[in-house]
């Protein structure tokens, strides 16, 4: 029978709210904001919707964070129908909460639904799910530079069936957790391996969905980097493992001494909206910025001439991150003198100025919570 995947209730969701009755004590969470790491402490609560074949979206709740109870046979499990999505709420210089381009997380996860056969669920309720959290975790976003709470919300397919088809009930849920750095090393520039032995994303794959067996597939190459003693890894296309694609969790940048700068197309990686940002940023600020393929010769060639003078990574978890050097079986080089440089530096403090509201706005980008 073919199934629906459209969001069968139109009409916006109404949120039971469901308040914790046992949360942090504010003693406990003030000691874990002062050593903020990423991803190991979470707030309170947790937003969660329902879907089911022929119901569409129902069941919408603001509840205590709670683990699940998911029958063993559910399809997650086997087959790993499952998206997520990242973005954070920052305290801005006034106090007040605010996202940056959450409509750009809802139409990627969409976009990301779509690829996964999985049901849509229309942008405001994904916003309202969210927003909704952050309402009942609101002392849960950290304040000072560099601090934010972090959203994933997520979807995965909790139908009880072990047939392969795109199942027919899910869990949407939003979880938050307070963040510093992604790095260990805070600020420092990351040193990235590059994976030669295993590849990501191939044309017609999942590379530009955001779904959680990308990153399953990505973590041998990660820990093959780790073992190499560096931060992060870096893919290269699947059919001539010539062009460089993104990092595990990132997208990439490289900058030229005139000032110019490319980053890999759009098509087998993920959308970064960190990433589209930062084009636009640098397209205000008149700098000439190509999306094209560069292949990993061109890179090393680049970086030994001198004409690269910067590279960088980028996304929601780690901001904008200089990489200082790079590793692959046979060899390693620095970028530059191996310590960042003034345009990433530049386009760093422009983002993370507009998104903490010290800054101008002008394309809109902030939303405030509320
Ligand atoms: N590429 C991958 C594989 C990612 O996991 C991420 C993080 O979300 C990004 C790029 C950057 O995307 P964004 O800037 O939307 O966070
Ligand atoms: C993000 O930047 O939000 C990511 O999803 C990257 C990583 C934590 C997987």
């Amino acid at each position: 029978m073919a199934q629906t995947l459209t969001n069968t209730a139109s009409a916006p969701l109404a949120f039971d709210i469901q308040p914790n009755t046992t949360p942090m004590p504010e003693a406990a969470r003030l000691e874990a904001f002062g050593h903020l790491g990423f991803g190991t402490l979470f707030s309170d609560h947790m937003a969660v919707i329902q879907w089911s074949e022929g119901k569409g979206w129902h069941s919408a709740r603001i509840t205590a964070r709670a683990p699940f109870q998911i029958d063993p046979a559910s399809a997650v499990l086997h087959y790993a129908q499952e998206i997520f999505e990242g973005m954070k709420a920052y305290r801005n210089a006034e106090g007040k909460v605010v996202l940056f381009r959450p409509q750009e997380n809802a139409r990627r996860f969409n976009a990301s639904a779509r690829r996964m056969a999985m049901p849509e669920i229309s942008e405001a309720d994904f916003i309202a799910a969210v927003e909704g959290l952050i309402a009942q975790d609101a002392k849960w976003v950290p304040e000072g530079e560099g601090a934010s709470l972090y959203l994933r919300p997520f979807m995965f397919a909790s139908e009880p069936f072990l047939g392969v088809r795109p199942a027919h009930e899910y869990i949407f849920c939003v979880i938050a957790s307070p963040v510093g750095p992604y790095f260990k090393g805070g600020a420092k520039p990351v040193s990235i391996w590059v994976s030669t032995d295993y590849t990501r994303a191939a044309r017609g794959g999942t590379g530009a969905a955001k779904c959680g067996g990308n990153y399953a597939a990505s973590l041998v190459a990660q820990s093959e980097a780790y073992d190499n003693g560096c931060d992060q890894v870096v893919f290269l296309d699947a059919a001539e493992h010539a062009w460089v694609e993104e990092l595990g969790g990132m997208n990439i940048f490289f900058v030229f001494e005139d000032g110019s700068i490319i980053t890999p197309e759009l098509g087998t990686i993920l959308p970064g909206i960190t990433r589209k940002s930062l084009i636009e940023l640098a397209k205000d600020s008149g700098v000439p910025l190509t999306e094209r393929h560069y292949s990993f010769a061109e890179w090393q060639a680049d970086a030994a001439s001198g004409r690269m003078t910067e590279a960088f990574a980028c996304g929601t978890a780690a901001v904008v991150a200089s990489i200082g050097t790079v590793k692959f079986r046979g060899g390693e080089f620095r970028i530059g003198d191996g310590q960042g440089g003034p345009v990433t530096e530049a386009l760093r403090q422009k983002l993370t100025g507009i998104q903490r509201g010290v800054l101008a706005d002008p394309h809109g980008w902030v939303h405030t919570v509320g």
